[in-house]
């Protein structure tokens, strides 16, 4: 039944559009409260579809953050279940980041606060529980975060929210027969933008700007206008493009942004749809005709009639401009600074394979990265604060994966070698890596350090994220042995490097209260004997394995990190 639903909207063509364009309220200030909630919707007349939303029943409300702003987001639990909200794309602390280890339990708080260092831009908010990403974002729960700044306020771009401002949250959902939301499924057969299904837009006769999210689980989509109407990308994930680049078509993986502007000027009264060109996909990408081979082939998938196909997202209904309007676009934009690559200090490889050898897993998995399945308690990488390094994605699958890292963005340095193209030059925090490439980007862990909380990678599948297909690094501060220069001075530890015996020495041990803690750079607890007395504090060596180690000094409510090396 559903199916046929879809198929009659898909061929309604010029019937489409019935419902205006639901705009997600947008918050600003520096206290945000968002309160995670239940909920319902109907999708189907005379079917009630349980839903979850922040601050409503549905999806979450906008986010205007200002760059360099000190910002609280009090986040309130009400669902019966624990979740996470992770600030995708935001950079942030690992305390701060919202990972699967940050759970909010029922009816509780979790007051995350930070300092917005974010350049201007469109990111997003979602849960990231284990295993249950794709669940609680399917049932509703993502938001769009806008990040402004002075470098693009002093641009001449549309940017009046709602109005030439538009945010277009793009998902495709699943419906099992009773119309709840369904995951882990190749069932995902109805289209919303911002939660409406079969929408329009009325938009005004001037440069409008669309801040568009992939948040689908699964799907990935050959954004574009009817009648190839070309559009200029000016952002992507992680801000604004050196220039303008003129396309006719952006494709966007799950967890993708791109900003575009479409010139419509002169031409109130017209008719314009968004669209997805599904047939230029490539095949292997999940929303293409074809994914997998004959012999590994995902079952259900060929008979969605999203798959492969092109259609109307939205319908644009060109009215009368607005006062103000913006009728020209800037030949400018922002700045593009991919670190060179003789800064790099280390070059990892992350191989993206099925879980196991048996063919029919190489294009429904579940899939591994290096290996490794997700696990709580193991930490899949160190690096250190202020280092440069490549990550080299290489996918021995037969699907694409879009792999996301948390914390800082990335420049795509080449795939198969090749530079990549204009519109994927800017700063980047998803990647799509199609079957047999290998993809290459340029990163630096920049400002946030911490010996034991880790930050994620993984593949934006939400599907084959909740089946494992992550990891967790850790950055640790850098090789002066502490993050936060200004708390330099208040240890000192000698010898460094130690064979027997490293004194400590501060003021911080004359209170006496205080503990240490020493850690591998795996993160686990290296038990060690320690003897105190006075402001010194003599730690045993002896018995380590040479390398280096991490040590943690908890005093009056903070926390000095230390590094040091036995010999
Ligand atoms: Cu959008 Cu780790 O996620
Ligand atoms: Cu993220
Ligand atoms: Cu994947």
């Amino acid at each position: 039944m559903k199916r046929i639903l879809s198929i009659a909207l898909l061929l309604a063509g010029t019937t489409y559009g019935q419902t205006a364009l639901f705009i997600p309220p947008a918050i600003s200030g520096t206290t945000f409260n968002l309160n995670i909630q239940t909920g319902t919707r109907t999708f189907f007349s005379g079917y009630t579809t349980p839903t979850y939303g922040v601050n409503g029943s549905f999806l979450a409300p906008t986010l205007i953050l200002n760059k360099l702003d000190s910002v609280t987001l009090n986040v309130t639990n009400s669902l019966p279940v624990a979740t996470t909200i992770h600030w995708h794309g935001m950079h942030v602390s690992p305390q701060n980041d919202g990972g699967p280890g940050q759970l909010i339990a029922p009816s509780t708080t979790w007051s995350p606060s930070f300092k917005v260092l974010n350049d201007a831009g469109t990111y997003w908010y979602h849960p990231h529980g284990a295993g249950k990403t794709d669940l609680h974002v399917s049932k509703g729960i993502a938001g769009m975060i806008i990040v402004k700044d002075a470098a693009e306020a002093a641009l001449t771009l549309p940017r009046t929210y709602g109005v030439d401002d538009i945010p277009l949250i793009v998902q495709s959902k699943a419906f099992d027969v009773l119309r709840q939301i369904a995951i882990a499924t190749e069932d995902d057969t109805l289209l919303m933008v911002n939660g409406t299904v079969d929408p329009y837009l009325n938009a005004p006769a001037q440069v409008v700007r669309f801040r568009i999210l992939n948040g689908s689980s699964m799907r990935s989509y050959m954004f574009g206008f009817s009648g190839s109407m070309p559009f200029k990308l000016i952002a992507t994930d992680g801000g604004l493009l050196d220039t303008p680049v003129t396309l006719t078509r952006i494709r966007l993986s799950p967890g993708e942004r791109a900003e575009v502007l479409l010139n419509l000027t002169g031409m109130v009264g017209a008719t314009v749809y968004f669209k997805n060109y599904g047939s230029e996909l490539p095949n292997g990408i999940y929303g293409a005709d074809t994914v997998g081979t004959d012999t590994a082939f995902i079952p259900g998938y060929s008979a969605n009639p999203l798959n492969g196909a092109d259609y109307n997202i939205m319908k644009i209904n060109v009215t009368a401009s607005t006062g103000g309007a913006v009728t020209t676009i800037p030949a400018t934009l922002g700045t593009l600074a991919p670190w060179p690559l003789s800064a790099v200090d280390t070059t990892r490889t992350f191989n993206l394979s099925p879980a196991t050898a048996d063919s029919s897993t190489f294009a429904e998995g579940p899939f591994v990265i290096n290996g490794h399945h997700f696990a709580m308690d193991t930490i899949n990488v160190v690096t250190y604060l202020n280092r440069t390094e490549i990550w080299k994605l290489v996918n021995h699958t037969l699907v694409a994966h879009p792999f996301h890292i948390h914390d800082v963005p990335f420049y795509i340095v080449d795939i198969n070698g090749v530079p990549p193209p204009p519109y994927e030059r800017g700063r980047k925090d998803v990647v799509l890596v199609m079957p047999g490439d290998s993809v290459r980007f340029i990163t630096k862990f920049e400002t946030f350090a911490d010996a034991s909380i880790p930050y994620m990678y993984h593949c934006h599948l939400l599907h084959h994220e909740d089946d494992g297909m992550m990891g967790q690094f850790l950055v640790l501060p850098g090789p002066a042995g502490i993050s936060d220069a200004t708390k330099k001075q208040e240890v000192q530890l000698s010898p460094n490097p130690a064979t027997d015996i490293l004194t400590l020495t501060s003021e911080l041990f004359l209170s006496g209260s205080f503990s240490v803690k020493v850690y591998s750079l795996l993160g686990t607890e290296v038990a060690i004997p320690m003897e105190h007395s006075e402001d010194k504090l003599r730690i045993r060596t002896g018995s380590l394995q040479t390398g280096l180690y991490v040590m943690k000094i908890f005093s009056n409510n903070n926390v000095y990190v230390h590094k040091f090396e036995k010999l």
